[in-house]
């Protein structure tokens, strides 16, 4: 399976926020309607994730297929102890999301994207990373076998970091 990755740009906005859609869709099997995209962006926590995408400090990467379309992005952003989302660890700690448009799912492209944006987070300087998943959603396993580590447990979902 051919795919790109290059970094993601503020003209992302739009696929960022159908990738977050994705995230928080991600247990529904069948097709996700606008109604359930409308319930899913206006939980405030999770718009957070791209609200004003890109903001400085906001890193992404966007994988894309051979003609270019995008099919999956990784990206992390800064949040604050008054509006955090749902991964909040430190100020100083980004936090990322992630999603894969369902035929290109299992892959690779998931991991790949993780590892890449790890990489760059890396280069920004940062120390760690985090994120936030629910419980029994598989995107755990892939979190676990890169390194992340469970710092929180609530009643359906973790808090996760990864050292840099
Ligand atoms: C999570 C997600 C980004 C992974 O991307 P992907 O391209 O499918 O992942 P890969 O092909 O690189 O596979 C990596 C690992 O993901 C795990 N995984 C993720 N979702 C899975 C699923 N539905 N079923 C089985 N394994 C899954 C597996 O451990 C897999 O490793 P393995 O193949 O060695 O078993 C993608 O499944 C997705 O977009 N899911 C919906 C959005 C979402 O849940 N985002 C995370 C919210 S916290």
């Amino acid at each position: 399976m051919a795919f790109t990755l290059r970094p993601a740009e503020p003209g992302d906005s739009a696929f960022i926020t159908d990738m977050l859609v994705e995230a928080g869709d991600w247990g529904h099997t069948g097709a996700t309607s606008p109604e359930r995209v409308a319930r899913i962006l206006a939980d405030v926590k999770a718009a957070r994730y791209v609200t004003g995408w890109q903001r400085p400090g906001d890193i992404g990467v966007v994988a894309a297929d051979e003609d270019g379309a995008p099919i999956g992005a990784c990206w992390s952003r800064l949040f604050t102890p008054e509006e955090p989302a749902y991964g909040f660890v430190a100020a100083d700690v980004p936090e990322l999301a992630i999603g894969v448009v369902r035929p290109w799912r299992g892959k690779g492209i998931g991991r790949t994207l993780l590892r890449e944006l790890l990489d760059r987070a890396h280069a920004a300087g940062h120390a760690r990373i985090s994120l936030g998943v629910d419980l029994d959603n598989p995107a755990r396993r892939l979190y676990e076998a890169e390194g992340f580590i469970t710092v929180d447990t609530r009643p359906t979902a973790v808090t996760m970091v990864r050292s840099l």
